[in-house]
């Protein structure tokens, strides 16, 4: 049964370490690549898939995310007495309506499939996305737009996929798929970090699912996995086996893996390089930094 995904998780419950000493004050979503907190960039990409309910999954220490997505009112009275409309707009664009977003909170550091399983009230008998802020993907049609269209032609539950380096396999959800170049691929098992050497292939989920509401079901039923956590991929594999519908999608995108810092330095330059009015400035600098380095080889 196909039906209108109109509701995402978002788990940020995460403590940052990788961030840290940042991050014991700032929770890492509220980092910024270039001028917006990274979680925005996941938000935006919803909003254009055609989301309406925003669903966070937070913990302890995350009061900065709630502040961020409320209104401000003196900045807001402030800009607008000095005529500032244009930064009004920006602030404007990135509230979020009364009743839109929802915070459940994990309460203890399970694994990523607990987290979403805290949401599992409010998301009831509808199907869901799930959307990992860490994975920021540049795309020309928002990489949950084009699952939102794969999955209109499909139903099920659809998980966006991505080709790594076979060293690589062991830090992602691997998906067990028969070869094939075409973007949509029927999935025959997935295995969360699989030991060096024992990946079924070298398609790796990222952080994009459109999943039924059965996953729900089977978070709620199976044992911790790898790392000791309750992890989404055991889910995912335990669908499968019920109902073979699950399905992996090749989307079309850069994926930067803002969860490692050199993912997140990479997204930034790339981003800042994007924007009309840093551009130019950053990728002088750029060069002149890259010139430097050679000579001094
Ligand atoms: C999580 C998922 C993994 C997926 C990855 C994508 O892992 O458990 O299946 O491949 O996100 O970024 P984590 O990065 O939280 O270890």
């Amino acid at each position: 049964m196909k039906r209108k995904v109109t509701k995402a998780v978002f788990p940020v419950a995460g403590m940052g370490t990788r961030f840290l000493p940042a991050t014991k004050s700032v929770p890492k979503e509220i980092m910024t690549l270039v001028d917006r907190p990274l979680v925005q960039y996941a938000i935006d990409e919803a909003r254009a898939a055609g989301i309406t309910e925003f669903i966070f999954v937070t913990s302890r220490g995350k009061g900065a995310l709630e502040d961020y997505f409320d209104r401000a009112p003196e900045l807001e009275a402030s800009l607008k007495a000095k005529g500032k409309t244009e930064l009004l707009k920006v602030l404007d664009d990135t509230t979020m309506d009364s009743g839109a977003i929802a915070y459940v909170r994990q309460h203890q550091a399970l694994g990523l499939g607990h987290a979403v399983w805290c949401a599992r009230h409010l998301i009831g008998d509808e199907p869901f996305a799930v959307l990992l802020p860490d994975d920021v993907i540049a795309a020309e049609t928002p990489c949950l737009q084009q699952m939102v269209d794969a999955y209109a032609q499909t139903g099920g539950n659809m998980i966006a996929a991505m080709e790594v380096a076979p060293e690589m396999a062991s830090s992602y959800g691997i998906m067990d798929v028969p070869p094939s170049i075409g973007r949509v691929l029927p999935m025959q098992g997935m295995v969360e970090k699989p030991a060096p050497g024992t990946q079924p292939s070298n398609l790796a989920a990222i952080g994009r699912y459109i999943l039924s509401p059965q996953i729900m079901r089977h978070l709620g039923e199976i044992a911790p996995g790898a790392g000791g956590e309750v992890q989404l991929t055991d889910a995912i594999a335990c669908e499968i086996s019920e109902r073979q519908n699950v399905y992996g999608y090749r989307f079309d995108g850069q994926r930067y893996d803002c969860g490692s810092k050199a993912g997140f330095l990479q997204a930034t330059v790339a981003f800042g390089l994007a924007r009309p009015e840093l551009g130019e400035e950053l990728e002088g600098f750029l060069r002149s930094i890259m010139a430097q380095r050679r000579a001094a080889e």
